[in-house]
């Protein structure tokens, strides 16, 4: 694609940011449609863009905490919540910086879920895909996952609930498993087959592989767990 330079108007694409996709849209939706938000106290623990906070401020929450360790992520979700006109206080750090300011009546998280094969393949991912560090997410593509919901009861309100999105390959039983361990109610809430994108074109023959996606697949589902704190 070749850019006209009439185009000076246009908004920077966040290469260096995580660009709002299908998993993004699926949380945005999962979590208005749970009816959740208004007058709520959120934290959006892997924010990127910022647009899941956003939706979440413009939806009604009563306060929208958002974290990253990526500072421009923390930079540009910050703008994105000044050009929307809603407020959101994005801190820069890890998501379990959160547990400072909990507890929430909702978590959202879109957390990095990728596994990662034992061969850095990061160099041949289209820059598009946005930065590693928003889906490389370990062997079994856990590391964030696995203390997440670990950490459910220590971020949330009685009775507040956490929403989180990834895909199969990552084990949405043992997200079910570990948040259900912790006392909570948990099932998936939403789910939809994507075409694979960059990251899941170049890692789907190690996924199969691994056994960590099905012989054949041409498509990888997303799925959103609701889990609830009694
Ligand atoms: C898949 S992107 C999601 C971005 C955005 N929430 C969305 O839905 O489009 C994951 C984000 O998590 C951030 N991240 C990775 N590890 C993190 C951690 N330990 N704590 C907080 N943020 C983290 C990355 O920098 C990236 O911006």
């Amino acid at each position: 694609m070749t850019t006209a330079y009439t185009d000076f108007g246009a908004p920077v694409r966040p290469v260096d940011v995580y660009p709002p996709q299908e998993d993004s849209h699926l949380l945005i939706s999962a979590m208005t449609e749970a009816g959740l938000v208004p007058g709520a106290r959120v934290a959006d623990l892997c924010t990127g863009s910022g647009v899941v906070a956003v939706a979440a401020a413009a939806a009604g929450a009563a306060e929208v905490t958002a974290f990253d360790i990526c500072p421009k992520a923390v930079n540009h979700a910050r703008e994105s919540a000044l050009a929307a006109g809603v407020e959101v206080s994005v801190h820069r750090g890890s998501w379990a910086r959160a547990i400072e300011f909990a507890p929430f009546d909702l978590v959202v998280a879109n957390p990095p879920y990728v596994p990662q094969a034992p061969v850095d393949d990061t160099g041949s991912i289209p820059i598009g895909a946005g930065p590693a560090q928003a889906w490389n997410a370990g062997a079994d593509g856990r590391l964030v996952l696995d203390p997440l919901c670990a950490a459910a009861p220590l971020l949330l309100d009685e009775g507040g609930t956490m929403l989180v999105v990834h895909s199969e390959c990552s084990d949405v039983k043992r997200t079910l498993s570990a948040l259900r361990a912790n006392g909570m109610r948990a099932e998936v809430i939403a789910q939809q087959l994507i075409p694979f994108g960059p990251v899941m074109s170049a890692r789907a023959r190690w996924l199969m592989q691994a056994g960590l996606l099905a012989p054949g697949s041409r498509v990888e589902r997303l799925i959103v767990v609701r889990a609830d704190a009694p």
